[in-house]
């Protein structure tokens, strides 16, 4: 497991006796290791979007939540690792706030290269004085209780909710890959779509829909979609953006870790495959292992299209995974493939 410092300076003011144990906690946006785990005996509840630390958690013992956390549910302590997207961070703030309740207190930590000051000042204008440690290279925020600016804390609770984006066509949420625009990697891949495509499709990292969206509208020959994503904000959004589509298409959306492999057979795969993770360094891995799900998850013939940054290396992992590989579309710093089984 790779070092995480905000998960250990999280803890470091209940590890010093600073404050009083987080027995029964929230917390949100949790991750596994070695701290964490520490505490496996206080009773948390981790709430987690991204399957694959969800899953990591659930394989150390913990109670792990997908949904959002919230009132009239409280905690004495409520826990929090913010994300970078800074509505989602407030959003997750003021909600922190709201579950830790008039008596509860907000424990939050980033890395100061990953927004610390500007959730110190948050969580200051939400809940008044904090209480600051610096270590790690990171910072541990700490509410008192009582004092909390309730209108604000209303006001930021839906910085991030669901929304139209593109003149109203579909919906999507901050905290999302490209959530208010069309990617370009994933508008020059559907550009590059065939429309002579039929059978059984899927979409690996379907994010809010938008290239799944494309290759329905281009291919009324296919009769159904599986959309896999592992942040599960996206799957209601999914569901929403691609019910057009319905009863022509089955569609299901599914909360997964590609990498861990996926069921199913399909006739056609479209992928714009993640190129990092939670934090912000290239994880070419990724993408290559998306490459070796989608071969093994195709039947004889099927067609595979991906895109992917121009100078991530890709091409050698799809020439050993199919038979026939070749380049759509190379422009704008990004790649588009077709790769046959
Ligand atoms: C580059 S985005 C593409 C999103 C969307 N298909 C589009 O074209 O706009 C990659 C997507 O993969 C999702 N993702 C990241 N890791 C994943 C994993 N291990 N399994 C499944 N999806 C993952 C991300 O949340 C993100 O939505």
């Amino acid at each position: 497991m790779h070092a995480d410092p905000a998960l250990d300076a999280l803890f470091l003011p209940f590890d010093d006796g600073l404050l009083p144990p987080p027995q029964g906690a929230a917390f949100l946006g949790a991750r596994p290791g070695p701290a964490l785990q520490r505490w496996a005996g206080a009773g948390m509840t981790c709430e987690q979007d991204y399957r694959p630390p969800a899953a990591a958690l659930e394989r150390a013992g913990f109670d792990v939540v997908a949904d959002e956390l919230t009132p009239p549910a409280t905690f004495a302590t409520v826990l929090v690792l913010p994300p970078r997207q800074r509505e989602q961070a407030r959003a997750m703030l003021a909600r922190a706030v709201r579950l830790a309740g008039p008596n509860g207190r907000v424990v939050a930590c980033a890395a100061n290269n990953a927004g610390a000051r500007s959730m110190q000042d948050d969580l200051a204008a939400l809940a008044g004085d904090v209480g600051v440690l610096s270590k790690h290279k990171c910072r541990v925020v700490w509410t008192q209780p009582g004092n909390v600016d309730e209108a604000r804390v209303d006001e930021w609770l839906s910085l991030d909710a669901p929304r139209a984006i593109l003149d109203g066509d579909v919906v999507s949420r901050p905290g999302l890959f490209a959530w208010d625009r069309v990617d370009i990697a994933s508008a020059l891949l559907a550009s590059h779509l065939p429309r002579d495509l039929a059978g059984r499709a899927a979409d690996l990292g379907a994010g809010w829909g938008y290239l799944a969206i494309e290759l329905l509208r281009r291919n009324p020959g296919i009769t159904a979609l599986d959309a896999f994503e592992a942040q599960h904000r996206a799957l209601p959004l999914l569901s929403r953006n691609l019910e057009r589509f319905a009863p022509r298409v089955a569609i299901t959306t599914q909360w997964a870790d590609v990498t861990a492999g996926i069921d199913g057979r399909y006739d056609v795969i479209v992928s714009n495959p993640p190129f990092h993770a939670d934090d912000r360094v290239d994880r070419p891995d990724l993408g290559r292992r998306f490459i070796e799900v989608a071969a093994a998850a195709m039947n004889p013939g099927g067609r595979f299209f991906m895109v992917a940054n121009r100078h991530l290396p890709y091409e050698t992992t799809l020439a050993a995974a199919f038979r026939d590989v070749r380049v759509l579309a190379d422009a704008k710093g990004f790649k588009a493939f077709e790769a046959r089984r």
